[in-house]
């Protein structure tokens, strides 16, 4: 083992954190449902990396399949330039929505496609990778066969169509041999699969005995896909194409980023695919001789009306759209607070409104912009400091409220309860707006005896208001930046304050001169009284 390799060894899982997001399918173009899982997997890289820590989160597109060749052939194009053209579309979404993501995966990009071989071949060659006959009920949307018992009334769950029957000489992976391997790893890793619900859901799927999977289609049937490396006449099925960029992405087997990363790897997934990430992925690691990955992060549905939000039931929200009218930061905190991390939640325009203009405009926005304002009708917007004196005889400091909303933040957002880290925030945006209300700065100003009263008040609003700056940064990064500009205090370029940093009460210099505030959310007018 060289320097580096000990260095990376000692610092395992430490300070190093790899975030992944499925590769969508480049079938349609990506909605709010597919924001939603990028959002989320971006504010919790983003935590980490204010919590001093290294990252790197990757996101990109599963471009191999029937559902391809399908959308293909409805636009009379081939499936690669069909592919081209989507994977460009969910990669251009992501400086729209702010994602700060290291790398773009395609499963057609050549470096993926050898990575794929060399994990079929090495599994092959270890006797893992059988040739058998096989019939049994194909549900096309979902590119695999289904057992009896997970069909609901006789049809495919996901798509609510009768699966056919057919009947194939194809090659199996024996997932059976690792079942009890499986369940050990998943009883003894507590963490694995998060939220709880999702681990028992999966532990409960391996109670019945597991069916080796199918992982090849024969090319009389779809040759769009990687070819098997030890036969010709048939392509991978795309899952074990897909689950594969994970590691591709690092450079597997040698890559420096895979040596450093991969031991942290925590995919988010909505519900839908925890199947694959929860079975076929960690078995397939285990045949292939890899280290498992760390955890999978499950969310559950954004509904439109009761109904999952889907490009097959057609009801989908463009985010763009939504950004458009709302603002990006207002859009990335809503989805953040409204959805509870692994429940569904229900995506309504009014809903989003509200949001804005009570927790945005009217809690944040008017906090920002009333502290400010005082600041500049008393002192012309100089800082003046705290008197400590004053601070301590009057129990003026807001210290050590804003201390526990960095404890209670740090301790919601390491389990991607971004809501609750969120509540975490506006719990102390609350105490100040009270606090404003009680000390009445305004009464304090018409008398100059109470100047340094004032000035003490006043410092520790602005220091709050930095720390708050801080907070939102994973989740609101423009608004974040935007009150550290305002408060004089912003980094060079995209650079953030790590929460040690943040805990550090007392950075706003004496003196400096803040200016105005501008509006942070604008009130979204409803036309009610
Ligand atoms: N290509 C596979 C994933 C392979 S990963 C190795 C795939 N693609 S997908 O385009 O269908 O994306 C599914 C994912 O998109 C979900 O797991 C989730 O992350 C996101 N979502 C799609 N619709 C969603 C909702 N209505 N609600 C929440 N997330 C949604 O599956």
């Amino acid at each position: 083992m060289n320097d580096m390799d000990m260095d990376i060894k000692q610092n395992k899982n430490q300070d190093r954190h790899f975030f992944s997001t499925p590769i969508y399918y480049v079938n349609a173009k990506p909605h709010l449902g597919h924001a939603y899982t990028s959002i989320a997997a971006d504010a919790a890289t983003r935590f980490k990396q204010i919590q001093g820590c290294k990252t790197f989160f990757l996101t990109g597109t599963d471009e191999h399949g029937d559902k391809i060749v399908q959308a293909a052939q409805k636009e009379k194009t081939s499936p690669k330039e069909y592919a081209d053209k989507i994977s460009k579309l969910f990669k251009d979404l992501l400086p729209c929505l702010n994602i700060k993501n290291n790398y773009f995966i395609r499963t057609t990009d050549p470096d993926h496609i050898k990575v794929v071989k060399d994990i079929l071949s090495k599994i092959y060659e270890s006797g893992d990778i059988y040739f058998s006959s096989y019939e049994g009920l194909y549900c096309f949307g979902c590119e695999r066969f289904y057992q009896e018992r997970e069909l609901v009334d006789g049809k495919c769950p996901d798509h609510g169509t009768e699966p056919e029957k057919i009947k194939e000489s194809n090659y199996f992976f024996k997932m059976s041999k690792y079942q009890e391997w499986l369940i050990n790893h998943i009883k003894t890793n507590p963490d694995f699969i998060q939220p709880e619900q999702y681990k028992n859901e999966i532990l409960s799927f391996l109670k019945e005995p597991l069916e080796d999977l199918c992982i090849s289609r024969p090319k009389t049937r779809l040759t769009w896909g990687i070819t098997l490396p030890f036969d010709d006449d048939y392509v991978t099925y795309v899952w074990f194409d897909a689950l594969v960029n994970y590691v591709s992405a690092l450079g597997y087997p040698d890559g420096q980023l895979f040596k450093e990363f991969w031991s942290s790897a925590r995919h988010f997934v909505a519900k839908d695919i925890i199947k694959p990430h929860g079975i076929y992925w960690p078995i397939m690691l285990k045949a292939a001789g890899i280290e498992i990955y760390q955890g999978l992060n499950v969310h559950g549905f954004w509904n439109i009306k009761g109904s999952k939000m889907s490009k097959s039931i057609g009801n989908v929200t463009d985010p763009l759209q939504v950004i458009d009218t709302f603002g990006l930061d207002q859009f990335r905190y809503f989805l953040l607070k409204e959805m509870v991390f692994g429940l569904d939640a229900n995506f309504t325009q009014e809903t989003i409104i509200s949001r804005i203009n009570s927790d945005l405009a009217n809690d944040l926005g008017n906090l920002f912009s009333r502290v400010l304002s005082m600041n500049h009708r008393y002192f012309k917007g100089r800082v003046q400091g705290s008197d400590p004196k004053i601070e301590k005889d009057k129990n003026l400091s807001l210290a050590s409220d804003a201390e526990t909303a960095i404890d209670d933040f740090q301790k919601t957002m390491s389990v991607c309860a971004f809501n609750r880290g969120l509540e975490a925030i506006w719990k102390f945006i609350s105490k100040m707006n009270k606090y404003i209300d009680t000390t009445a700065p305004w009464t304090l100003a018409k008398d100059e005896a109470n100047i340094d009263e004032l000035a003490t008040i006043l410092y520790n609003l602005m220091e709050g208001l930095r720390v708050i700056s801080c907070l939102i940064y994973p989740i609101m990064p423009q608004t974040s930046l935007k009150m550290q500009k305002t408060l004089c205090l912003a980094k060079e370029g995209d650079n953030f304050y790590t929460l040690e940093e943040t805990a550090s009460w007392g950075q706003i210099k004496k003196k400096t001169i803040i200016a105005k505030p501008e509006i942070l959310f604008p009130r979204i007018d409803t036309g009610k009284k």
